[in-house]
């Protein structure tokens, strides 16, 4: 018996138009993977968000909640039962892990997240391995590394959110000192996300005007407006809001979807993002650390050549090595 769709609808070409061109599949549905959902779905750049978590419940929860509101939005939302739900992926979103504790660094968690990682990352790189894989989880440098290694994709596919976030942080406050909008401040932190990353004053600018040819002392003990202390507050930042609510999430949401735009879109902007870097700045390790990198529909599509100092060029090395430090001890 022909039912109410038969009767209402012709179907044409069935099961062609079911197949997503724009699909993110987003690992994880905790605070911050909620938050990099709604970002990406209000910012309408995916035609498909499908979310997959290892807590049944919580995962069919986020997802109806989101599903209840597509009159209000353009996305197709997608609880994955298993990976298979996930393929075709162009970008994959890795969330999921072990947060923070109160006071946590996050080099701490490392082993714990790579186990996760053991888990998710092959069957990702299965059922999407033409995807871009974007690491948000912490030690986020780390994790992109133990993500490339378990992929096997080639680098410029895999990248990690990593300063991309504390530099938006570094521009909010030094507009805030300045009383203009972020946008209108341009500057990078680089490196590591989190205790050693590096502010690069040099290019710092408003208008590009250098906020250091205005004031030679902006980086040093010696300046009596202490801009120095805005890189403090940005490290110092995470662990606030932590302290305040429990975690942080909606900074990071915005981010990722920041990230996910010039890639769906191909827009080729320039994000400091988390990318191996052996071979630049006389790094020799094989370390994923953040520089400003140029993002495209293919992942990664250029690192800017950005002259540093050799004060910041020094720092760069340590976190490198730090970082090589933990890297090698790792059980992947
Ligand atoms: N890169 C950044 O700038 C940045 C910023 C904030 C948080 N983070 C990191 O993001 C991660 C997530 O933070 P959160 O606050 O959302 O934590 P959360 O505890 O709220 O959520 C983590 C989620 O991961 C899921 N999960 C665990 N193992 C899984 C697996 N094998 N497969 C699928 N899902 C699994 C959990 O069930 C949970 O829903 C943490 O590592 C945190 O440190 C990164």
């Amino acid at each position: 018996m022909a039912t109410v769709k038969d009767k209402l609808i012709q179907e044409v070409n069935p099961g062609a138009a079911m197949v997503a061109r724009s699909k993110v599949t987003i690992v994880g549905v905790g605070q911050v993977g909620m938050a990099c959902a709604i970002s990406i779905l209000q910012a309408n750049i995916a035609d498909d968000v499908t979310l997959i978590d290892v807590m049944e419940d919580k995962l069919k929860g986020e997802v109806m909640d989101l599903q209840h509101g597509s009159l209000f939005l353009k996305t197709t939302i997608t609880a994955a039962k298993d990976y298979s739900d996930t393929a075709n992926s162009k970008l994959c979103i890795i969330t999921a892990g072990v947060r923070q504790k109160e006071g946590e660094s996050r080099l701490n968690l490392v082993q714990r997240n790579v186990e996760v990682f053991k888990h998710i990352i092959p069957n990702l790189a299965r059922y999407s391995p033409e995807a871009i894989l974007l690491v948000v989880s912490n030690p986020v440098d780390i994790l992109t590394y133990v993500a490339w290694k378990l992929s096997g994709f080639p680098s410029h596919r895999v990248l990690g959110s990593g300063t991309n976030l504390d530099s938006a942080r570094f521009r909010f406050l030094i507009g805030e000192k300045l009383k203009i909008n972020s946008t209108s401040v341009h500057g990078y932190i680089i490196g590591e996300h989190g205790d050693s990353s590096v502010p690069v004053w040099s290019g710092t600018n408003v208008a590009g005007v250098s906020l250091q040819s205005l004031n030679p002392n902006l980086d040093t003990g010696k300046d009596p407006e202490e801009w120095k202390k805005i890189h403090k507050q940005v490290v110092e930042s995470a662990y606030e809001v932590i302290k305040l609510k429990g975690y942080t999430s909606w900074a990071i949401g915005l981010s990722v979807s920041s990230l996910a735009q010039s890639i769906l879109k191909n827009l080729r902007i320039v994000h400091p993002v988390s990318y191996l870097i052996k071979g630049m700045h006389g790094i020799k390790e094989d370390v994923f650390l953040s520089l400003p990198c140029v993002l495209g529909s293919s992942g990664v599509c250029g690192v800017l050549k950005q002259p540093l100092k050799e004060s910041e060029t020094t720092c760069l090395k340590k976190s490198s090595e730090t970082l090589w430090a933990v890297q090698k001890e790792l059980k992947l």
